[in-house]
């Protein structure tokens, strides 16, 4: 068995004049005498240094970046500034030989599109180990703050024949051979040859599935992949996401907010808890990259400040309606600066909209409800206005929309008529429909996207940089 010790445990450490072994990839090897050495257990290098004048030259010249060593030495005191602690080395193995010329992360800052196109090694980078330590602690905290609430977590399928949200940006899945479909004898494609007798696709929600477990445990959730074939090739959006999608019964639009903003800060106050040493580097990361930008375009606010800011005010809500109004009097519609003027009610809002409102008139994180029924999905509760339905929308500053969700339609003729209204086939959801006709009862739920949420903590500033392999239009490499 392998022992060793972790980087991050013997930077803390006081245990001077032991021996310790460690593991790890070289980041830089200064004048034959010093390593950084990086095992990925923390953003911090250990120090080695070498007795070179008896370490075999040939040994000293397999010590390059990105190489992997493993080393037994003396911890001791550092003498040197910036770190407490060395390893003064008595042996060096290497374990995996990096060609220096070779390696694509050269000692140096690279940008961030540099990095996007070696995805596979970009881990090894500062940047991306505070990212996905971060991205490790959300998602811990999300099931924590679910499992404390006694939520039970359901895996929804991935392959599915619903379009849950109707939106129809599906992957279609399929074994079908493309050089030769089967046809029907009017001309289409015969998908009873198919593996499932029937045309498949790649989830786009769970909610559905999560509505008939609500219907059931009473509280549930979902975290998992799903998959949006929509052409967007934005900072915003990947064709392969991660969603947290919470359904609860007996509750409703009320209950649905004050969920999503007691989880949003739950796992908030966990990072910042939590990812300390990532979240100071990132905060540093952020002011270095605003420094390039010009005044006007800088934010206000730190990013350590812009989470904190979040933790301690209420969330804004108000309806579409009066949000409307608030657009359509605003500078930027005045002076035709938005790309799209809002000039009546029911028009939809475009991430311009949502980001005035959260990052100009507001200045902090707003949940919008009551949109038009003709802007949303076929599953959402109707108000008596019969105009709106109870749905909602949670926005964040630089993000735009983070949380989508509503109180769901549990009266069974309301359903049925929306369905015929939006050319829902009621044949294919019959389960859907039987939670209506059995046991029926007011529940509400809403879908988290994970990156975004991701993004907004780590204060990236694109979503490609907080998902290992981002699957984007046109790019599917690793
Ligand atoms: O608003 P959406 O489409 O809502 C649903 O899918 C509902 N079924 C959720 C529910 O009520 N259970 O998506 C929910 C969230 C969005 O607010 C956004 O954060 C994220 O998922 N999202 C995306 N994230 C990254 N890339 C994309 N292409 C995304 N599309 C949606
Ligand atoms: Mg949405």
């Amino acid at each position: 068995m392998i022992k060793r010790e972790k980087i991050k445990d013997l930077l803390n450490s006081t245990a001077f004049n032991t021996e310790v072994t460690v593991m790890g990839w070289v980041r830089t090897f200064r004048n034959n005498q010093f390593i950084a050495l990086n095992d990925g257990s923390c953003m911090g290098n250990i120090q080695i240094v070498v007795d070179f004048a008896n370490t075999n030259e040939d040994l000293l010249k397999r010590i390059t970046t990105g190489a992997a060593i493993a080393v037994k030495g003396i911890l001791v005191e550092s003498l040197g500034k910036g770190q407490k602690v060395d390893i003064k080395a008595n042996s060096i193995e290497i374990l995996g030989d990096s060609n220096a010329e070779e390696y694509p992360l050269q000692p140096k800052k690279h940008s961030l599109e540099f990095l996007r196109e070696k995805a596979h090694l970009r881990f090894r980078t500062n940047t991306f180990n505070a990212v996905f330590k971060v991205r490790h602690a959300l998602a811990y905290a999300i099931h924590q703050f679910y499992n404390e609430r006694g939520f039970v977590y359901m895996h929804t399928p991935v392959i599915t024949a619903s379009d849950a949200e109707g939106a129809g940006e599906m992957f279609k899945v399929t074994t079908l051979d493309f050089d030769k479909t089967p046809r029907t004898d009017d001309g289409k494609v015969d998908f009873s040859a198919d593996f499932f007798g029937r045309a498949t696709n790649l989830t786009v929600s769970g909610q559905l599935e999560g509505e008939l477990a609500a219907m059931a445990f009473g509280q549930i959730y979902t975290f998992g992949p799903t998959f949006r074939a929509e052409n967007s090739n934005t900072t915003r959006h990947l064709a392969e996401f991660w969603m947290i999608e919470p359904e609860i019964a007996f509750a409703d639009l009320e209950n649905n907010m004050q969920l999503a903003e007691d989880m949003m800060k739950y796992v908030i106050s966990y990072a910042l808890e939590n990812c300390k040493d990532e979240l100071a580097f990132l905060n540093e990361r952020l002011l270095d990259e605003e420094k390039t930008k010009p005044q006007q375009e800088r934010s206000e606010l730190s990013l350590i400040e812009k989470l904190n800011f979040c933790l301690e005010n209420e969330f804004q809500r108000l309806t579409y309606t009066e949000a409307i109004q608030i657009l359509k009097h605003s500078k930027p519609n005045q002076k035709k600066q938005f790309k799209y003027l809002i000039d009546e009610w029911g028009a939809d809002l475009q991430s311009e909209h949502e980001r005035y409102l959260v990052e100009k008139h507001f200045k902090k994180p707003v949940i919008l409800t009551d949109y038009p029924k003709d802007i949303k999905s076929f599953y959402m509760r109707m108000n008596d206005d019969g105009k709106t339905v109870a749905a909602m929308d949670i926005l964040f500053p630089g993000i735009g929309e983070m949380i989508g969700g509503s109180q769901r339609e549990e009266r069974m003729d309301m359903l049925t008529k929306r369905m015929e209204e939006m050319n829902i086939p009621q044949e294919e959801l019959w389960w859907y429909l039987d939670t209506r006709r059995f046991g029926s009862a007011p529940h509400a739920g809403f879908g988290l996207g994970f990156e975004r949420l991701v993004l907004f903590v780590t204060g990236m500033t694109n979503i490609r940089d907080v998902i290992a392999f981002p699957r984007f239009p046109k790019s599917a490499e690793f």
